[in-house]
């Protein structure tokens, strides 16, 4: 959730220093998270056309905070219909499962959905009847005919989601669920999720890294019925940009100042450059020099803790090639283009735009 920093002993007698472990409290709502936010608001309510919404980003930019951050605002704003109806999730987070080097398991999918309507669902279900084998406890094609046993999982889903009055099932790492498909099955596994969007009244926001975008605009099919935002990292060749990563940094100075001062802030430039802009990596990045700081005797601040941390050039290079792959396959994708309107002549004879 995006809230304040780790709230602090309210007795100064007893006030301890905050610890490089708080910096996991520290949930910044910067400008990308904001306008994100704001365009979501804009396109999730009841009776929406877009099922599917897919944001994607670099990795480290920060998908999967958003993703817990949506979802958390979605409970608060729902809050006083949840007070009176006990029984309402208006939204949910999963993260889809892996599928290695198999198919996407649909199974395990579902069962992941309903265990998040229903805690005591996996207790609840017999383990074989979605294909868990019982004294291993790995998944096995199971022993019902495989169609039966997906169905009436699925089923389970549409009704869990109707019954909890869910509006927005959001799906992190959603790659996973078309990463293994040939482009023909790729548009059959995302009509899976339409229709349980349809199913069930509620939209579905698929969030990913680049590889997302790449896949699903294999299907031109796709791409043109999906809406896409982009939740990009913030560019040095911008100076709007610069001013919102740098003000990032701020807040993660001012959350330790005993162990960095205002150190941080000399060293913007690089941590920008090695960062290639993500606040999600620049959080790991400052998480790990305030445990080195905090692990040194007399825990002073040094710029070898800072230089110790950074992601080293094979990682920095690796990281920025996959972005910029990235960027160069979105952004284009992205444009819109409203035609200038015709000129329409006056009463007067004079033309106006
Ligand atoms: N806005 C933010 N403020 C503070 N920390 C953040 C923020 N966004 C991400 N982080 C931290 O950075 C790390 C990586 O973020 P994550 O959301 O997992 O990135 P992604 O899913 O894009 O790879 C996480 O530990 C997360 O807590
Ligand atoms: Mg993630």
């Amino acid at each position: 959730m995006i809230k304040a920093p780790h709230s602090e002993p309210t007795d100064p007698q007893q006030a301890l220093p905050p610890t490089a472990q708080s910096l996991r409290n520290l949930k910044i709502k910067h400008t990308r998270i904001a306008h994100l936010m704001s365009d979501l608001h804009t396109l999730v309510y009841p009776g929406s056309q877009d099922s599917l919404l897919l944001v994607c980003g670099p990795t480290g930019v920060g998908k999967s905070t958003l993703a817990h951050y949506v979802v958390e605002t979605s409970l608060q704003s729902n809050e006083e219909q949840m007070s009176v109806n006990a029984g309402l999730i208006p939204a949910v987070y999963i993260e889809a499962p892996s599928s290695g080097e198999n198919e996407f398991s649909w199974r395990l999918f579902y069962s992941k959905i309903l265990t998040q309507l229903d805690p005591e669902f996996m207790h609840q279900m017999p383990r074989a009847s979605f294909g868990i084998d019982i004294e291993s406890g790995r998944m096995v094609r199971p022993r019902t005919s495989s169609g039966q046993s997906l169905a009436s999982l699925r089923t389970a889903v549409e009704r869990g989601l109707r019954a909890r009055g869910t509006q927005l099932l959001v799906i992190d790492e959603a790659a996973h669920i078309i990463r293994q498909t040939s482009a023909r099955r790729l548009e059959i596994q995302l009509d899976t999720l339409k229709s349980l969007a349809n199913a069930c009244g509620a939209q579905i926001l698929l969030i990913g890294a680049y590889d997302l975008y790449q896949l699903m605009s294999l299907s031109g099919q796709l791409s043109r019925r999906t809406h896409v935002l982009h939740f990009e990292r913030y560019r040095q060749d911008r100076p709007e940009d610069e001013r919102a990563f740098l003000s990032c940094i701020r807040k993660f100075q001012s959350a330790l100042p005993h162990l960095w001062g205002d150190n941080l802030l000399a060293h913007a430039e690089a941590l920008h450059e090695n960062t290639v802009g993500c606040v999600g990596t620049l959080s790991a990045i400052l998480m790990r020099t305030a445990r080195l700081i905090e692990n040194k005797e007399g825990g002073s601040w040094s710029v070898d803790a800072l230089r110790h941390s950074l992601l080293t050039d094979a990682q920095h290079k690796s990281i920025l090639g996959e972005t910029l792959d990235g960027e160069i396959t979105v952004i284009p994708g992205l444009l819109r283009n409203l035609p200038k309107a015709p000129r329409r002549s006056t009463s007067q004879g004079r033309y106006v735009a």
